[in-house]
This record gives structure tokens, C-alpha cells and sequence, in this order.
């Protein structure tokens, strides 16, 4: 067969390592060939590709990033988009794609899908937000980083006695915050799902403070947001999927807390040091898995289908239902670590 694989979205680690698993079983097990679409969907949009052999894939396990470089191209918001996605993929006789991404790059897989396009999907995202899987692969790497980071800004926040606000990434999921923050003993965690009451935040502070704790670590997912009418929070530009750029919550945390407790209060925002660098062996393990199933579901015509980690198996799952909704972190599970925090 002749397959395609592109990796959209934001990248994370473990890109590279669904891409070998896929060329090298493709090549070893079926003889296949196979093209390396270049910056996700606008790849395939432009006909912008590289042949993917064994050679290209070698070395690149432990390697960040995508050798197929990414972007948040949206076909379906591009005039004549889908007309030239189905152009590419026919004038390079592509018998069927894989494609490596999160809700919006599995989004549009999936309207291919029903549109006739023959796609496999791959999920992959470090804010761990797709249904239909029980983790994705760049989470755990970016759980480790931020969780790191906790640890390092402990030490320094209490022989400072500071307030360090952490401000990790996770787009409208606050699976980066709670993990990373129970991880690291956070001592206040502010998700997404839950709007937050700054002076409930400042009340914890002021009570470690009262107990002889005169410092406090706060993770702030970026996508946290204070109740209605409390705290004025400001909004990003928006992409060609309708996400607006998340950022900042972390930076009017830290004047707020100060402005209100009188105590010394800084930012860290993560940022993209969280998408970067080498995966963790978890994540170099649950991609080549991944990517070994999706070579396997071509070539057994699973088009529409997505692989996904269930329990410990490999499973296929209607890409249909990864994308039906975003995964957040229910009520329950925040609130039965809440008797940690402080
Ligand atoms: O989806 C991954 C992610 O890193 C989110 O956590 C974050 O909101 C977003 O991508 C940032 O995207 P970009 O790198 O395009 O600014």
C-alpha cells in the first residue's frame, strides 16, 4: 500500500517514535511505501511531502518534536481546502492516511472519514483531552516537566518565603494541573473545569501562613478561569480551529494574590518547555504501540477508526467518538484530592 502519515496540532513528544513504528512495520511487515506529509494538513493541502524510509526514521525515537513538522491547518477553513487534500491524495495514488493529532488535526480526519477519505487516526496531545482513550501519548512527558518544575520552585518559595505561581498548559483540560500539582504537593490547584474564588485561594494562603507555612506553591491550569465578575482575566487571539491563545492567568494570579494578601507573590509560566524534549519511556512505549496498531488497522481497512489505550490493550476506537467531546477532569476526581491541598 501506499500511506500517508501526517502529525498536526501542537507537537509533543512521541511524535517521532508513531512515525518509526509505522515505517518500519510498514516496510518490514507489508512492503509498503510510504510519504511523510510536511506541517500536518497543510501538507497535504499544498502537496508538500518526503518519501519515509527506514533511513529517515532512524535515531529519532528519543527525539521531540515531529521530523514531519506540524501546524494548525484546518482544510475545511481554507478555500477550496478539502478539494486539494482529495487532489494530493489522489494524484500521489495514497491508498489511505494516518494521521497523528489531537481533537482538532482527529477532528478533521474525521470529516474526511465521512466525507469518503480512507483515515486512520493517532491520538497524541500533552493536555490528555480525547475521549475514546484512556491517556495520550505527551501527556506523561509534560506531567514529568511540570512536575519537576513544582519541586525546584519548592524549595526556592520557602527559603523565600514566596508565593510562586505555576502556570502549566492544558488548553481546557486541567489534566496537566492536577497531576502535576498532586505530584508535587501543590498546595492550591486551579483547573479549567472548575471556576476558581480568588478569595478562597487567598484565604488557603493566609492559613498556611497562620500555621507557620509562609510560603505556598499554585498551579494554575491556563485555561483556569475565576468566577464570574471577580477577577478581570484577559483573552488571546483565536486559530483556525476557534481556540483562542491561551496564557496570562498565571501572571494576574501572582498581582492578585499579592495585591490582596500583602505577601510576595511570582509567576512561572511553563509554556512550551513542556512540549519539548525527549518522552518519557512511557510515552516512547504507548507510541510505538499506537503506531504499530495503525499500520496494522490499514492494511485491515479499518478506515474511521482511531487507536486508543484501553486499560493495558491497544484498542480501535470510531474516531467519530474521540472527537465527540473534550475529556476533562471530572468534579469528583478534583475534589477527592482537594483534602491535599494546603
Ligand atoms: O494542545 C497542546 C497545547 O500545548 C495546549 O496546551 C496549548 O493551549 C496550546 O497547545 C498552545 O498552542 P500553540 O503552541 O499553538 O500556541
Amino acid at each position: 500500500m501506499r500511506i500517508g502519515v501526517l502529525t498536526g496540532g501542537g507537537d509533543c513528544p512521541g511524535l517521532n517514535a508513531v512515525i518509526r513504528a509505522v515505517v518500519r512495520d510498514g516496510i518490514d511487515e507489508f512492503g509498503d511505501q510510504l510519504l511523510g506529509f510536511r506541517d500536518g494538513w497543510r501538507g497535504v493541502i499544498e502537496n508538500s511531502y518526503m518519501d519515509l524510509d527506514v533511513e529517515a526514521t532512524r535515531g529519532i525515537l528519543p527525539r521531540g518534536g515531529t521530523i514531519l513538522g506540524s501546524s494548525r491547518t484546518n482544510p475545511y477553513k481554507r478555500d477550496g481546502g478539502v478539494a486539494r487534500v482529495r487532489e494530493t491524495l489522489a494524484a500521489l495514488q495514497v491508498d489511505g492516511l494516518i494521521a497523528i493529532g489531537g481533537e482538532d488535526t482527529l477532528g478533521v480526519a474525521n470529516k474526511l472519514h465521512e466525507d469518503g477519505a480512507k483515515v486512520i487516526g493517532v491520538p497524541k496531545t500533552i493536555d490528555n483531552d480525547l475521549s475514546a482513550t484512556d491517556v495520550t501519548f505527551g501527556f506523561d512527558t509534560a506531567l514529568q516537566i511540570a512536575t519537576e518544575a513544582i519541586d525546584r520552585l519548592h524549595t526556592t518559595a520557602e527559603s523565600h518565603h514566596r508565593i510562586l505561581v505555576v502556570e502549566v498548559m492544558g488548553r481546557h483540560a486541567g489534566w496537566i494541573a492536577l497531576h502535576a500539582g498532586v505530584a508535587g504537593g501543590a498546595d492550591v490547584i486551579l483547573i479549567p473545569e472548575i471556576p476558581f474564588d480568588i478569595d478562597e485561594v487567598c484565604r488557603r494562603i493566609e492559613h498556611r501562613h497562620d500555621r507557620g507555612r509562609p510560603f505556598s506553591i499554585v498551579v494554575a491550569a491556563e485555561g483556569a478561569t475565576p468566577k464570574k465578575g471577580t477577577m478581570e482575566v484577559l483573552t488571546g487571539a483565536v486559530d483556525e480551529f476557534g481556540h483562542p491563545r491561551l496564557g496570562g492567568i498565571g501572571t494576574r494570579l501572582e498581582q492578585e494574590i499579592e495585591n490582596r494578601t500583602g505577601y510576595e507573590t511570582r509567576a512561572t509560566v511553563l509554556g512550551h518547555v513542556q512540549r519539548g524534549g525527549t518522552p518519557t519511556a512511557f510515552d516512547r512505549v504507548l507510541a510505538t504501540r499506537l503506531g504499530l496498531a495503525a499500520i496494522r488497522a490499514a492494511h485491515s481497512g479499518a478506515w474511521g477508526m482511531m487507536t486508543s489505550l484501553r486499560g493495558n490493550e491497544i484498542k480501535l476506537v470510531p474516531l467519530a467518538d474521540a472527537v465527540a467531546e473534550v475529556r476533562q477532569v471530572p468534579r469528583e476526581e478534583y475534589e477527592r484530592h482537594g483534602v491535599l491541598f494546603g
